[in-house]
């Protein structure tokens, strides 16, 4: 039997589409919902005070209109300080976004790695806590950027972006004592994957850029093996809670993911 209920994933920004891609990849038949709290974009400057408070009832809300089977925050700002909120608000399973920094310590061979996420993500607890268990030999240095991530929306809006801004976002890291050892990125926040072929072409050398959206995907498959999926591909909703300008660039990314329909909610 078939089963139309989609899976929700939610970011303040464009920011998910990076999790939506390996998603789409791994389950191409999967109806989805796409949020974007664009309406309360930037997360990363704001407090867990505000963003634990939003988050939950904007979810609630968007999860009654939908019916999702499964919702994902592909954020790591709201995932970090909210996530364990959402899961008490709301009975339905909910996936996470964790900084990627288990894989980049199994892959840094300098062992200093960089955790480049938004302000607000890099002070969490939470980092300090995966930095311990899984990077206690490497020297882990982090640096919170809104620029960058304005960059990444930017970018899909289809306007003009400079190199120079991409390279001050990795400066921020670079630049730091012992910043000259680091061989790899975790890409802590889901805008910068969008833009990692940017910043690779300014990186002053070769660096190692690693994110959680694979890993993410196959938790999600995982969640959902005993599940069933339309036949059909159905169409993809991108949902936005503030008066967005669609731009042409950012219209063609969102259907290349199967995002046709837009509402505004
Ligand atoms: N994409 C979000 C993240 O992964 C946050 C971007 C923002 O709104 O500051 O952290």
């Amino acid at each position: 039997m078939s089963d139309a209920r989609p899976l929700l994933l939610f970011d303040s920004g464009v920011g998910g589409l990076s999790v939506l891609r390996a998603v789409r990849d791994l389950l191409p038949q999967a109806p989805i919902v796409y949020v974007a709290d664009n309406g309360g974009f930037p997360y990363g400057t704001k407090s867990e005070a505000e963003i634990s408070a939003r988050v939950p009832a904007l979810l609630g809300r968007r999860a009654e209109r939908y019916r999702p089977r499964l919702i994902t925050i592909a954020c790591n700002t709201a995932s970090t300080i909210a996530l364990a909120h959402v899961r008490a608000a709301l009975d339905l399973p909910v996936v996470g976004t964790v900084p990627a920094i288990k894989p980049a310590a199994e892959s840094s061979r300098t062992r200093a790695i960089g955790v480049l996420g938004t302000e607000a993500t890099v002070r969490q607890p939470y980092v300090d806590d995966l930095s311990a268990r899984f990077a206690g030999d490497c020297l882990v240095l982090r640096h919170g950027s809104a620029g960058l991530v304005a960059l990444a929306e930017a970018a899909l809006r289809g306007e003009a972006t400079s190199d120079a801004a991409f390279a001050a976002a990795l400066s921020g890291l670079l630049d730091q004592p012992g910043g000259e050892r680091i061989d790899t990125i975790v890409l802590a926040c889901t805008h910068f994957p969008l833009v990692a072929d940017r910043l690779a072409r300014v990186a002053p050398r070769p660096l190692t850029f690693v994110d959680g959206a694979a890993g993410i995907a196959r938790r999600i498959a995982t969640l959902t093996r005993d599940q069933a999926w339309p036949e059909t591909l159905t169409e993809g909703i991108a949902v936005f809670t503030a008066p967005v300008d669609v731009t042409p660039p950012l219209r063609a990314s969102l259907a290349a993911l199967g995002l046709t329909r837009i509402d505004l909610l």
